[in-house]
C-alpha cells in the first residue's frame, strides 16, 4: 500500500526519493510523485499516474540539485488514480505526503473555505488544514502540523516540507508506519526500512502520536502534547541482497525457491531434533502459563489467515484440552465474540502493519488476553504492541503474494503449539515425530522444489487457458488448498476457490465442466482412500484434474499428476503447497501478467 520517502541532507534529494520509491514499489500503488525544495525556496513538484517509470520520464526534464524533498507512491482510496490525486499535495507554502485515511475529512473540508481544492483526496484536506495553522510561515511548521493533527480522526503517516523552511522536514505517525534513517549529514525517512537499506543501518521507528522535526544533523521527536521523546536508534537488519532478485526473473520465484533457507532461519536455535524439544524465547510465557492455556485464537488476513487455519489443524492433533479458533481479522474486529479466560491470541502478520489485524490485537489486549505475535517485519507496529512474539525471520518478502512467510508462519505456530504441549506434559512419543519432521523440513522443501519445478512449469502451460479453478483437500490439506486457490487468483486473476473434499457433493460438484480445472491435494495417510474416492467423483464428471500427491498408491487416470517424493508424513500438505505456489507462478508467467505486483492489490494493507 502507499509508500513514503523523505530526504534532508547534502546530496540530491531527487536521487534518494526515486530510488526509495522504487524499493517500495512492491507494496502496490497506482500513481507516484515527488517534490523537492531548493535553498532559495523554489519547489519542483512532479507527479504521474501509473508506475515510477512514468514519473522518471517527467523527472528527466526537471532534474534539480535540491537537498530536501518528499515522495510518495499512492494506492487510491479517496479519488481515482490520477495525476491530480497523486501526492505530494500542496496548500500555500507547504507540500504533504500521507499514508492512511483521514476519516473526518468532510467536516474539516467544510471549514477550509480559503483553500481551492484541486483533488478529491482526504490528503489535500490535511495539507490545507496544516497550512491554515502555518499562516505562511508566521508559525513554525512543526507547530502547525501538531495543531492540525490534533483535529484529525483517522490514520496517518505523513511527511511535510515548506518552501519557507527549506532545510527541514516534519514527519508524524498514527497508525501508519514511518522509519527515520540516521545518516551522516543526512536524515532519511521511509514508510518501510527497505527503502533505507544501503543508505544507513541506523533507524528510529516513530511511534503513534509522535511528531519529528528533521534536519540533516538533528532529529527532534515529541508527542502531540509537546512531551519530548528520547529516540531509540535501532539497527536495520536487512541487507541489499535480500531486496534484490538475485538472478531470478521475479521476486515471487526467488521467494518460493528460497524457502529452504528462510525456514532454516525460522528454526534456528529453536528446534532440537536430537533431544526432541522446541524452545521459543519470544512469547515470554512461563511453563505454568503455558499449562493453563485452554483456548487459542489465531488472527490474520489473507495468507496469514490461511497459515493460522493450517497451524490450527496441526496444533489440535497433539495438544490436549485445547480449542482453537482461527479468525479473519476484518470480521473478528466487529464481532461480539466472547473470549474465554485462559485464552492466548496469536496475531499473525508478515508485514506487522495490517490495519485489521492490528485493530484485533488492540481489542484483544483490552480484554486482558495475552497476545503473541507471529510476525516477519522486525520493529513493525504489531511486533511492538504484542505482549510477546516469535519473529519468523524470513527476510523481506517483496512479491505481493506471500509464499515464504506462509510456510514459516505455519511452522512458527506449530512450534508454539509444541511448547504448550510440552508444558502440558504430552508424551514425547507423540511430539517427537512432529519435531523431527520440522527439523528436516528445510531439506525436504529443497528436494520438493528441485524435483517439481520443471514438471509444474510444463503443466502450467496446459492450464493457463482456464478462467476457473477449484482446489480440493481434506483435513490439513484443506487449508493448504485454500492457500493454493488464493495464490492462483491473486497473481493469475483466475477465479479460484477451495473446498473441503467432503463438501463436493453439497454444491461444487455442479461446477465441474470444461471451463474449470481442479487441483486436488491427496496426501498419503489414513484419509487417503476418502480423498481418492472424491477424485473419482470429479473424474467421472469429466473434470480436468491436477492431483498433487505423495502416495505411491494413487493410480487414477487424471489429466496431470505431480508426485512429490518425501519422507515427511505429517507435513506433506505443506510441501504440496510449494507445488501450488509454483503452479500459480508459472500460470501467471504464461498469461503474461505482472507477477510481483498484481493489479489492485497491495503488500501491506494499512487501511481498513
Ligand atoms: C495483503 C497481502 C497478502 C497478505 C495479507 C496479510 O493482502 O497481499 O499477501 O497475506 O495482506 O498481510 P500481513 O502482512 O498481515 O501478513
Amino acid at each position: 500500500m502507499c509508500g513514503i520517502v523523505g530526504y534532508v541532507g547534502d546530496k540530491k534529494a531527487q536521487d534518494f526519493l526515486i530510488s526509495g520509491l522504487k524499493r517500495l514499489e512492491y507494496r502496490g500503488y497506482d500513481s507516484a510523485g515527488i517534490v523537492t525544495v531548493s535553498e532559495k525556496g523554489k519547489a519542483t513538484l512532479i507527479r504521474a499516474k501509473g508506475k515510477i517509470a512514468e514519473l522518471e520520464k517527467k523527472l528527466a526534464k526537471n532534474k534539480r540539485d535540491d537537498n530536501v524533498g518528499i515522495g510518495h507512491t499512492r494506492w487510491a482510496t479517496h479519488g481515482e488514480p490520477s495525476e491530480k490525486n497523486a501526492h505530494p499535495h500542496q496548500a500555500g507554502s507547504i507540500y504533504l505526503v500521507h499514508n492512511g485515511i483521514i476519516e473526518n475529512y468532510k467536516e474539516l473540508k467544510a471549514e477550509l473555505k480559503e483553500h481551492d481544492f484541486k483533488s478529491e483526496t482526504d490528503t489535500e484536506v490535511l495539507a490545507a488544514l496544516i497550512n491554515s495553522f502555518y499562516k505562511d510561515g508566521k508559525h513554525p511548521l512543526v507547530n502547525a502540523v501538531v495543531q492540525a493533527l490534533k483535529l484529525v480522526k483517522g490514520t496517518y503517516g505523513i511527511a511535510v516540507v515548506s518552501v519557507l523552511e527549506p532545510s527541514e522536514l516534519v514527519v508524524a505517525r498514527s497508525g501508519s508506519p514511518l522509519v527515520i534513517g540516521v545518516g551522516n549529514n543526512e536524515t532519511l525517512v521511509a514508510s518501510d526500512a527497505s527503502a533505507l537499506v544501503g543508505h544507513t543501518k541506523r533507524a528510529i521507528y516513530l511511534n503513534d502520536g509522535e511528531v519529528a522535526l528533521l534536519t540533516k544533523n538533528s532529529i527532534e521527536i515529541k508527542t502531540l502534547n509537546a512531551e519530548p521523546v528520547s529516540a531509540k536508534v535501532e539497527e536495520i537488519e536487512t541487507n541489499l541482497a535480500a531486496i534484490q532478485k538475485g538472478g531470478y526473473d521475479h521476486f515471487l520465484l526467488k521467494e518460493i525457491m528460497e524457502q529452504p533457507d528462510s525456514l532454516r532461519e525460522t528454526l534456528r536455535g529453536r528446534v532440537n531434533a536430537e533431544n526432541g524439544t522446541v524452545r521459543l524465547g519470544g512469547p515470554g510465557l512461563s511453563e505454568a502459563e503455558l499449562r493453563k492455556i485452554k483456548h487459542l485464537i489465531i488472527v490474520g488476513c489473507g495468507t496469514a489467515y490461511h497459515a493460522g487455519l493450517l497451524a490450527g489443524y496441526y496444533i489440535e492433533k497433539f495438544t490436549p484440552e485445547i480449542t482453537i479458533e482461527t479468525v479473519i481479522a476484518s470480521e473478528y474486529r466487529y464481532r461480539d465474540a466472547y473470549i474465554p479466560k485462559d485464552s492466548v491470541a496469536l496475531i499473525v502478520s508478515q508485514s506487522g502493519e495490517t490495519a485489521d489485524t492490528l485493530a484485533c490485537l488492540r481489542e484483544i489486549k483490552k480484554q486482558g488476553i495475552p497476545t503473541i505475535g507471529i510476525v516477519n517485519a522486525i520493529g513493525s507496529t504489531i511486533a511492538r504492541e504484542v505482549d510477546g512474539g516469535t519473529y519468523v525471520h524470513v527476510g523481506p518478502e517483496i512479491s505481493v503474494a506471500s509464499t515464504k512467510a506462509f510456510t514459516s508462519q505455519v511452522i512458527a505456530m506449530v512450534m508454539f503449539g509444541l511448547t504448550i504441549a510440552q508444558a502440558k506434559g504430552v508424551k514425547s512419543s507423540i511430539l517427537t515425530p512432529y519435531i523431527k519432521e520440522i527439523a528436516g523440513l528445510p531439506e525436504e522443501i529443497r528436494k520438493v522444489l528441485d524435483g517439481s519445478v520443471e514438471t509444474v512449469k510444463k503443466i502450467a502451460k496446459d492450464y493457463a487457458k482456464y478462467d476457473h479453478a477449484i482446489y480440493l483437500g481434506r483435513d490439513v490439506a484443506y487449508p493448504a488448498a485454500m492457500e493454493g486457490a488464493l495464490k492462483l487468483k491473486e497473481v493469475s486473476y483466475t477465479d479460484a476457490n477451495a473446498y473441503a473434499f467432503g463438501e463436493l457433493k453439497h454444491g461444487p460438484l455442479a461446477l465441474v465442466d470444461d471451463r474449470f480445472f481442479e487441483v486436488a491435494l491427496v496426501p498419503d495417510g489414513v484419509l487417503l482412500e476418502k480423498s481418492v474416492s472424491n477424485v473419482q467423483e470429479v473424474l467421472a464428471r469429466g473434470g480436468h484434474m491436477i492431483v498433487v500427491t505423495n502416495s505411491d498408491e494413487f493410480d487414477l487416470p487424471v489429466e496431470s499428476v505431480v508426485k512429490i517424493t518425501t519422507s515427511m508424513k505429517l507435513f506433506a500438505p505443506l510441501l504440496m503447497n510449494l507445488v501450488m505456489q509454483l503452479l500459480a507462478y508459472y500460470i501467471t508467467v504464461d498469461k503474461g501478467y505482472n507477477v510481483d505486483q498484481p493489479r489492485n492489490l497491495a503488500k501491506s494493507v494499512t487501511v481498513e
